[in-house]
């Protein structure tokens, strides 16, 4: 089980559309993902109630709390393999009345393992703002999505940063940072890519292109994938899926021996793979 965040510390940046539309592409791939509301705005949750009617009384908030197990409030979604757990504006005083515990920024990842058999990708969408809720989604993160809408979200981020630094030392090679919604200004893109790179940071290989199709797609409670399959907001977020996918379970890799000591590396997917058994 692969757990990934979306999260920046700026308003805006396309994390719930995001969070939404990736964990669709991870359920359409057959994998069985668990989508959770981490934000008190509660977007996802309306977003998803707007397509099923699911109950918005079941939340995260007594799991987190202690008072239920995690288990029983995950909720059925309208899509094979993905399952939800919704949000409610009451995680925002959970969230302050929780530091009083000891280790409370680690309340989620000691519930998370109890999923692992259920789920293969758990995708968490998570509040604008840095707080006590935000530290419990980064602590279980297997990688963490930061959507980067222009420079402002790059000078965010560094907000966040120091929350990654303190909470999890192999901060490393946790980061994808994705630029959403920036292709309509490219002077703004441009800006916002040099700045990343004078921070010593790398933009992902996937830019999630604006693209009017994931600007109306909550309000119509469906996924890209269905509302506007052949638009660049499926294909971009596909590609970005795709590249989650190689970041977090790269295939087998086998070294296998060419003429003349000629060692290649060759994808045990790639179609050579069968030419050479
Ligand atoms: N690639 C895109 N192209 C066009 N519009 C987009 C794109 N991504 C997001 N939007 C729109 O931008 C707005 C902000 O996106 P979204 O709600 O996903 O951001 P957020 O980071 O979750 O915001 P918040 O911090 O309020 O939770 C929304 O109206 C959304 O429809
Ligand atoms: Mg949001």
């Amino acid at each position: 089980m692969k757990t990934i965040v979306v999260s920046n510390a700026k308003g805006g940046c396309g994390k719930s559309t995001i969070a939404m539309n990736l964990s669709t592409f991870f359920a359409r791939e057959g994998k069985r993902t668990l989508l959770i509301d981490m934000d008190s705005q509660s977007q996802l949750t309306q977003w998803l109630d707007a397509g099923n009617g699911f109950d918005v009384e079941m939340t995260l908030y007594p799991a987190l709390q202690g008072s239920v197990p995690i288990e029983s409030v995950i909720q059925q979604t309208q899509y094979a393999n993905l399952r939800f757990i919704a949000s409610t504006l009451e995680l925002e005083s959970l969230g302050r009345e929780m530091t009083d515990r000891v280790g409370y920024e680690s309340t989620l990842a000691m519930m998370l393992p109890q999923l692992a058999s259920d789920f293969d990708y758990i995708v968490i969408d998570s509040p604008n703002q840095l707080s006590p809720i935000q530290a419990n989604a980064i602590v279980p993160a297997d990688l963490i999505v930061v959507p980067i809408d222009g420079t402002k979200a790059v000078r965010s981020y560094a907000h966040l940063f120091k929350l990654l630094y303190r909470l999890r030392p192999d901060h490393d090679n946790l980061v994808m940072h994705v630029l959403s919604d920036v292709s309509r200004q490219p002077i703004v893109r441009e800006r916002t890519i040099a700045m990343l790179k004078l921070f010593g940071l790398h933009n992902a290989d996937t830019e999630i292109r604006t693209c009017p199709f994931l600007a109306t797609v909550d309000e119509n409670g469906a996924n890209i994938f269905e509302y506007a399959p052949q638009s660049n907001g499926a294909k971009d977020i596909a590609a970005l899926g795709r590249e989650v996918f190689a970041r977090l379970d790269p295939p087998e890799m086998l070294l296998l021996n060419a003429p003349k000591g000629n060692n290649t590396l060759i994808s045990s997917n790639s179609p050579h793979h069968e030419q050479t058994n």
